[in-house]
């Protein structure tokens, strides 16, 4: 309590706004609820980071969503409880092989997932996150348009089995999601058949045809407050629950397997770097100032012009 309080007074002293995403644990969601600032998918991190008139913005998510916030906020100081915190999406799609990449296919618009470098976002035409990917593809398709997928493939399959668009997909995926396993699920539905399941389209496409709800964080957020099931088997990053459950404290929410066998397995669904965003380290960066991002003014040109189309494109 001595923590969050001291949390509480830098975060005023400093004139900073903290801003959180869904995957990272409780503490940390509460703070920034209690604090004015905003927990919320990597779309609507940015949007809010970008509106809120403080001059400081903690980020407390991975590190590109940091990254996301300085791209759009240049004049503003954007920082992170740790800059280690990084997205195993991100690592798998180094620039010099992306680009590479990208050369082999000059006749093809560019898509990548926000979960990238700022170095992969400025050889993009498009920026998207898992709320609006689907919206964009179809737009680009309905215009003609091939395209070239990075990183994710699970997403990158569900959304090009989605819109009958014409993707070249990269080799990426993400570690928590790539978990969650079939056989496991099948198992844990036949234990609580009226469960609805619901499932971030990160996963593997087997778990994805499953589900009763394939979306997004904000999308399930949604379903589990307004579908009228009494149980969910949720598969995605368990930070989620502490929203969840929040807006809809009368559900029961279960986390979907992540091994085999569903009635014995308790998942462990959360990513390590989100976790590493925690009540200490926040409170260190808030009184030192360090763990700082930077983006250079070239590269910073260059990321925004696809992540602010997609910024219009959803506005
Ligand atoms: C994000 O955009 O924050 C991530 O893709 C997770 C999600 O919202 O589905």
């Amino acid at each position: 309590a001595d923590l969050e309080a001291r949390i509480k007074s830098a975060l005023k002293t400093q004139d900073a706004v903290l801003v959180a995403h869904y995957y990272t644990d409780p503490d940390i969601q509460r703070l920034a609820e209690e604090t004015g600032g905003c927990v919320a998918d990597s779309l609507e991190m940015a949007r809010f980071g970008n509106q809120h008139p403080a001059s400081t913005v903690v980020v407390a998510g991975v590190r590109f969503m940091g990254e996301t916030a300085k791209i759009l906020n240049p004049e503003k100081r954007v920082l992170m409880p740790t800059l280690e915190a990084t997205c195993s999406l991100d690592v798998g799609c180094p620039e010099d092989e992306f680009s590479e990449f990208c050369d082999q296919h000059p006749d093809r618009t560019v898509v990548v997932y926000a979960n990238t470098s700022a170095a992969v976002k400025a050889r993009a035409d498009w920026v998207v996150t898992s709320s609006c990917a689907q919206a964009i593809v179809e737009d680009l398709d309905a215009r003609g348009e091939k395209i070239l997928w990075a990183p994710d493939k699970h997403l990158g399959h569900y959304v090009q089995k989605t819109t009958g668009a014409d993707m070249l997909l990269w080799d990426g995926s993400c570690i928590v999601h790539e978990e969650f396993k079939y056989r496991g699920l099948e198992d844990l539905k036949a234990l609580y058949p009226d469960a609805a399941v619901l499932v971030h389209p990160e996963s593997p496409d087997a778990v994805v045809e499953m589900a009763d709800v394939v979306g997004s964080t904000s999308q399930l957020i949604h379903a589990v407050q307004t579908l009228p099931n009494e149980k969910f088997i949720v598969a995605t990053d368990n930070g989620i629950f502490y929203k969840m459950q929040q807006l809809a404290p009368n559900k029961t929410l279960i986390e979907a397997p992540t091994a085999g066998n569903g009635a014995t397995c308790r998942s462990c669904a959360h990513c390590p770097w989100m976790a590493m965003n925690g009540l200490e380290n926040l409170l260190h960066v808030l009184e030192q100032g360090d763990q700082e991002v930077h983006v250079g003014p070239a590269l910073r040109e260059r990321a925004l012009k696809p992540l602010q189309r997609m910024l219009d494109f959803t506005a």
